[in-house]
């Protein structure tokens, strides 16, 4: 029996990093709906859009397509933008272009359509809460801000443009703090879900609490 998972929390708590592990242990397709908000930020950029012109933003998303491959590349408009919507610029983009219901509903609208049958893990801000209020097993994954600039200034590093530890700190605390303050649809935990703070916790750690959640919820315990 194949369930559906819903990771939400605030960003750089581990959540893609986590979802994707577990996808390829359980064998489930992984969607990242923080990358469909990348997306419209990005393009909104390039456009020249404001990023407070619901309107065109509105229009904008209707004119983009938005596709992922099973290595986790995402496409938009069959351009492979998977690296570019990482950006820290990408990111603040897409923290204000998610405040806007109308853009909300489209690419909700559109996540539903993608998980609608079992065997999904989706991460986002609003997965237990809006995109799949029914999913099986609902986690709330935090991390002090601390540990999460930490980790975000290890990728950086990784990818060969480091960023300094207090311009990624105060951006994840202005992120968090949009996120969560939105009228639509803002960041929280779902009642059903299951609180996991990873400040001190592996991945490896995380991967094998949730595979137990999994495991229970399955009835195979
Ligand atoms: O998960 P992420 O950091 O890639 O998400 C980027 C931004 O998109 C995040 O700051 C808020 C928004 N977002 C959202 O509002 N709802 C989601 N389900 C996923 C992301």
């Amino acid at each position: 029996m194949k369930i559906n998972i819903a990771i939400d929390g605030p960003s750089a708590a581990g959540k893609s990093t986590i979802a994707k592990r577990l996808a390829k242990q359980l064998g489930y397709a992984y969607l990242d709906t923080g990358a469909m908000y990348r997306c419209v930020g990005y393009e909104a950029s390039r456009r020249h859009i404001a990023m407070d012109d619901e309107q065109s933003l509105n229009k904008l998303i209707k004119q983009i397509r938005i596709t992922f491959d099973e290595h986790g590349n995402v496409y938009m408009n069959d351009e492979n933008v998977s690296d570019s919507i990482r950006d820290s610029a990408v990111s603040a983009a897409a923290s204000k272009v998610s405040v806007f219901p109308k853009v909300r509903e489209q690419l909700v609208a559109m996540q539903k359509e993608i998980a609608k049958s079992k065997g999904y893990i989706l991460d986002g801000r609003d997965i237990g809460t809006v995109v799949l209020p029914d999913a099986e097993l609902k986690i709330y994954m935090v991390a002090s801000v601390e540990a999460r600039a930490k980790r975000r200034c290890l990728e950086y590093q990784q990818k060969q443009h480091p960023v300094s530890y207090e311009t990624v700190f105060k951006d994840i605390e202005q992120r968090d703090y949009r996120d969560s303050h939105r009228a639509a649809s803002p960041l929280k935990q779902a009642e059903d879900a299951v609180l996991i703070d990873t400040s001190e916790m592996s991945i490896d750690e995380v991967v094998k609490t949730v595979m137990d959640l999994v495991a229970h919820v399955k009835g195979d315990v």
